[in-house]
């Protein structure tokens, strides 16, 4: 079942045209991500669907409702967390859970959501006295303090170290093991890759791909790049015809049977004696197809 649906969907700010006809939808109990450039239209599509920002055209369903009428029982059932958020400063984390817990007619206790998001050492603390860190935790927290069935997650994990971002995809995934469904954008690849069933990725307010990681842009079908340092490469009787030299003095195949073609180099280099210095035998990563399309037509 369909948790958002959306069509067509066309947002102007004054000249602006900020989306361009954007269609997706997200099944119950998915990670969709969205991913791209700043000022592609993540924000300005998520903010729509949360009922906080008004679309000029298209159609839009999500948990059946649609989110410009933005009803008590639609907004109970979704969590939001923003890019940017003012809270309260002078609240102490424990004290904004309570209140923004007590804005859902169900919750989850301030006690669990605080050792969730790795905060037990600051409940008592005043918001204004955190790093940006522990700040976006504890909008995490309160993302989900009311038990949604549906939570937005504007680049959830920016600003967070290594350790956090680990530990804030684990929250994530619990909320996925309870059969929630999540809405992200994030800019981090690793992210999109550990986290989404599927990603869209935006350009200039326009889907131009999507996909699972491991098919976008059409990772999995692509050439194999198999590269080594040329050293005093000779390519008199190198076995495989696909190869160029890059200027930075890389070797570099194009496979589409990286097997075989391993095995040739490698016994070509074994007979002369050669060791192939960095040696390397990778697919496209997710970054270097998103790179690619949203590379600036230039
Ligand atoms: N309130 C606004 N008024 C006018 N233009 C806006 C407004 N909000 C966003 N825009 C414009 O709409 C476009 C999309 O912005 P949006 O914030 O949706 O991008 P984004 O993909 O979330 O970028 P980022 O990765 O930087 O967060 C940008 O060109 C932006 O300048
Ligand atoms: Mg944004």
């Amino acid at each position: 079942m369909a948790v958002i649906s959306v069509s067509n969907l066309e947002k102007h700010y004054g000249d602006v045209h900020a989306l361009r006809g954007v269609s997706f939808s997200v099944d119950k109990g998915e990670v969709f991500a969205l991913l791209g450039p700043n000022g592609a239209g993540k924000s300005t599509a998520v903010e729509i669907l949360e009922g906080h920002r008004r679309r000029s055209s298209g159609n839009v369903s999500v948990l059946g409702f649609d989110p410009g009428d933005s009803p008590r029982a639609f907004r109970d059932q979704i969590g939001i967390v923003l890019q940017e958020t003012a809270i309260e400063t002078e609240l102490t984390v424990k004290e904004a859970i309570d209140i923004y817990g007590s804005m859902y007619s169900k919750r989850r206790p301030a006690a669990e959501l605080i050792e969730i998001v790795g905060l037990h050492e600051k409940a008592d603390a005043r918001i204004k006295t955190l790093s940006g860190g522990q700040k976006r935790r504890l909008e995490l927290a309160l993302g989900i303090v009311g038990d949604p069935e549906l939570i937005f997650l504007d680049e959830p994990t920016t600003g967070f170290d290594p350790s956090a971002r680990r530990q804030a995809w684990s929250v994530v995934e619990n909320l996925v093991a309870l059969g929630k469904t999540v809405l992200l954008t994030t800019h981090y690849m690793d992210e999109a890759q550990h986290l989404a069933d599927r990603v869209a990725v935006i350009a200039n307010g326009e889907i131009v791909a999507e996909g699972t990681p491991e098919s976008l842009g059409g990772r999995e079908t692509s050439a194999t790049l198999i590269t080594f340092q040329a050293g005093d490469f000779d390519a008199d009787g190198f076995p495989v015809s696909d190869a160029s030299m890059t200027p930075e003095g890389l070797v570099t195949v194009r496979s589409m049977t990286p097997t075989r073609d391993v095995y040739a180099i490698s016994g070509w280099a074994v007979e002369r004696g050669i060791e192939l210095v960095d040696l390397n035998v990778a697919r496209p990563s997710l970054e270097d197809v998103y790179l690619d399309l949203t590379r600036d037509g230039d």
